[in-house]
């Protein structure tokens, strides 16, 4: 007899960022007149690259005609983007090879699929943490039950980014087998340094744990902090590395990341990207043509700099919003090599109590913290994704607040 998995029913009811939409939009009904500034869900608001709009086109042009028409591509991605990125790295001076790369929709599924392929008994995650590592992981029962009044899940290992540590997570005391590593960090913004980041990996040497290293953010981090986990020392040895082109180069539609699998990346004595081949030919049939080609003209020269100015554009928004609130008397976190400002809620509130607040009160949408984890209970994300003119008007209507 078929039935449902408990892990599936037992999951609380509502993603983070469906509940944030939920309740906006009945703000939105109640009040239609209201001018409701979005500073909530993190996606992006300009447009793509001109140089991948044409770059996707020609692709779409190609298609019609018989010499260049596409059916399944390399379930791991065409060669032509796998190259370019390999060359990316190269610039940095980190050797990655073409074929330890492998292109995805998007690095969301493949940070949840790619612990399908190992046996193990514990996650450690920062706290607060982009949340889709924990419901994945609850999804297929690994992290015991929600303790509803901790705000937490019984069985995972919680590495608490606060402000008393500098938003940088301690490398676990006990023993844990796989550890999601985001930075820069989402929500805190936060930023590892090289050393910081050194001894999460010497820790997964010596305890044969694997880092699942999410860069969504890479291309905000400011140059003297590592860019890739792989300049550290031994982690090509224990880390998977995902980068996305959703927050760099406005892919949050078109859809487009990668995820890189050292060949040096063993478990059981079996290289993990071989594993991951053949989950790929099982469950996958590769990322569209079109969109690698948009990707490619994103790693061009013209394109690099394209993804810069809409970097800056965001990066400025970021400025402002930190610089604006800490005018305005908040304690602000942040918004340097992230595009999201984490603030320090001035009341007694939750984070759910303050973002009906701010949404009633002054028409602002946010993030609360604890969606993000336990130790974001007390703090509020603003993203720095809104066009300039919604930031401006947000931090004003701040301002007045304050000085009430
Ligand atoms: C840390 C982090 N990782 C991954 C993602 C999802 O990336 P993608 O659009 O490539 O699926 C997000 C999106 O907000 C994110 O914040």
């Amino acid at each position: 007899m078929i039935s449902c998995k408990k892990s599936y029913l037992n999951l609380p009811k509502k993603d983070l960022f469906e509940e944030v939409i939920r309740r906006t939009n009945a703000y939105k009904k109640a009040h239609p007149e209201a001018e409701v500034i979005k500073l909530g869900v993190g996606d992006v608001t300009r447009p793509l690259p001109l140089i991948v709009v044409e770059a996707v086109k020609k692709a779409m042009d190609e298609q019609a005609t018989e010499e260049g028409f596409k059916g399944y591509g390399p379930y791991e991605g065409y060669a032509f983007l796998r190259e370019a990125i390999s060359k990316e790295y190269e610039e940095k001076g980190l050797s990655v090879a073409s074929d330890e790369i492998f292109i995805n929709d998007g690095i969301k599924e493949d940070s949840g699929n790619i612990p399908e392929l190992f046996n193990y008994e514990t996650v450690a995650l920062c706290d607060p943490v982009y949340p889709a590592y924990v419901d994945c992981n609850a999804l297929e029962g690994k992290l015991g039950e929600f303790d509803f009044e901790k705000g937490a899940w019984k069985k995972v290992v919680y590495l608490p980014c606060i402000q008393e540590n500098g938003f940088v997570p301690p490398v676990p005391s006990s023993k844990v087998d796989l550890i999601y590593l985001c930075f820069p960090n989402n929500p805190t913004g936060a930023m590892l340094s090289k050393e910081e980041l050194q001894k999460f990996v010497d820790y997964a040497l010596e305890n044969d744990a694997l880092i699942l290293y999410d860069g969504a953010y890479e291309a905000y981090v400011e140059d003297e902090y590592p860019h890739s986990i792989y300049e550290c020392e031994g982690a090509k040895k224990c880390a998977i590395e995902l980068r996305s082109l959703s927050k760099d180069a406005g892919f949050t539609g078109l859809r487009l990341g990668y995820t890189v699998m050292p060949h040096e990346l063993k478990i059981d004595g079996v290289e993990v990207q071989a594993l991951w081949r053949r989950r790929l030919e099982a469950k996958y049939n590769g990322a569209p043509y079109i969109t690698q080609k948009g990707a490619l003209a994103r790693f061009s020269k013209e394109g690099k700099k394209e993804v810069k100015a809409l970097i800056s554009y965001y990066k400025e928004n970021a400025r402002l919003v930190s610089e604006g609130l800490k005018e305005a008397g908040f304690e602000v976190y942040g918004g340097v090599h992230s595009p999201y400002v984490w603030i320090r809620i001035p009341h007694e509130m939750t984070s759910w109590d303050f973002f009906d607040y701010l949404l009633n009160e002054l028409q602002i949408v946010g993030t609360p913290g604890s969606g993000f984890g336990p130790s974001g209970e007390g703090y509020f994300r603003l993203t720095a994704f809104g066009s300039r003119e919604n930031v401006l008007k947000a931090i004003k209507r701040l301002k007045e607040w304050k000085k009430k």
